[in-house]
């Protein structure tokens, strides 16, 4: 069987993990997760980071931090995870579905401008499996527009777009390290705080709305409920697996790019004369790729399911992924709105095996019997 997934192990993680149960601290004071955020400060150059639970946590802080209320909308792309849009939903927002561009699955800026009004509130920019959105425009459209941008970067640790780390350009950045991702603690994320404006305010969110931080600072004597504000830190344990992780991402992310390379130039060849799959773009020259996913689009969803189908056949685990939003059962109470590229491109879509598990036999085994499909 070739997995589709095999989430990464990295050296130290046990040794880290020891450490964080005789440190006696397992909450989210320890000093794995002070690790974790210099990091971040360090590699990142981003000066506010908060490690969270998940990805999900950090958007919903997100929300929390940018003053979501009834009646704002808030703009975000049909093709991508739930959490993207109900982190927004949870706090009274209309979701906008915004279209996407059909070469990198990303949202598609023109698109979102002409879908802002008197109540928008931010775009949600998402970089599909670690291809850079078109964060120039959005960030020229939403200084227009006095709108925040929210980098919902869960696929892209690592990745560069002109030489900063997605996650660090939009006002919010919210990364994943969920064992799905190319780096992971099981279930984790992190907020990178970009717009110095919302630090009071976020400190005291990620405080269960609180003004701790500011009482371990020494800045007051005791510390209140001061916001509103939930339980979303990473705890030490977590930190402690992911810290190990961390130190190792060149290493996973320059492996999945070989991966990608190896899926790229086997598949090449097998489409030369029929065009029955496309590949995925070659990244941008201005970005720095982390070859999270490695995706085929197929003519038509017919021939998807087809290749799905022959693939699981022969124990190869493919996927499809993210059924547009604006269609699914509770994406249909927001606004009706037309996203025709979702619509169009989500059924051609289909995921490949992608993880540091995967040799250059697997490929060449995965190659060969995509050839068979198509000399059938
Ligand atoms: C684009 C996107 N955003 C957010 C999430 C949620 O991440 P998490 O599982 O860390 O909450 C995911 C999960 O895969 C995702 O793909």
């Amino acid at each position: 069987m070739i997995e589709f997934n095999i989430p990464y192990r990295s050296q130290n993680e046990e040794i880290f993990l020891k450490q964080a149960i005789q440190s006696g601290c397992l909450s989210a004071d320890g000093d794995f997760v002070k690790k974790c955020e210099h990091w971040f400060k360090k590699n990142y150059k981003c000066k506010h980071v908060f490690m969270t639970h998940s990805c999900t946590g950090a958007l919903e802080m997100a929300a929390l931090c940018i003053d979501i209320h009834p009646g704002d909308e808030v703009i975000v792309p049909s093709f991508t995870h739930i959490s993207t849009a109900n982190a927004f939903v949870l706090r009274g927002a209309k979701i906008v579905f915004a279209d996407i561009l059909p070469e990198t699955m990303c949202i598609d800026a023109a698109d979102a401008e002409s879908k802002i009004s008197p109540n928008t509130k931010a775009i949600v920019a998402v970089h599909y499996g670690g291809y850079a959105a078109d964060l120039n425009r959005l960030s020229e459209i939403c200084n227009k527009h006095s709108l925040f941008l929210i980098e919902d970067a869960a696929h892209s640790i690592g990745a560069k777009l002109n030489g900063k780390y997605l996650g660090t350009i939009g006002d919010i950045g919210c990364l994943s390290f969920h064992e799905t991702k190319n780096i992971h603690c099981g279930e984790g994320g992190a907020l990178l705080l970009n717009n110095e404006t919302l630090l009071e305010k976020a400190e005291q969110i990620y405080e269960k709305g609180s003004n701790r931080s500011a009482f371990l600072k020494k800045e007051v004597e005791e510390y209140t409920w001061t916001s509103e504000g939930s339980s979303f830190s990473m705890n030490n344990l977590s930190a402690a697996y992911l810290y190990s992780q961390l130190r190792e991402l060149e290493i996973t992310n320059s492996y999945r790019l070989e991966v990608w390379n190896w899926y790229y130039e086997e598949l090449k060849v097998l489409i030369e004369n029929k065009k029955i799959f496309q590949l995925p773009p070659l990244p941008e020259k201005e970005t720095i790729f982390n070859a999270h996913i490695f995706f085929l689009k197929c003519q038509d969803s017919n021939t998807a399911n087809a290749i799905l189908a022959h693939l699981n056949a022969r124990d190869i685990s493919a996927h499809r992924h993210f059924p547009p939003l604006h269609k699914s059962p509770f994406g249909q109470h927001f606004r009706s709105i037309d996203c025709p590229i979702s619509e169009s491109e989500y059924p051609k879509l289909i995921r490949l095996p992608m993880h540091t598990g995967i040799k250059k036999a697997d490929i060449k085994f995965i190659a060969r019997n995509l050839a068979e499909f198509l000399s059938e």
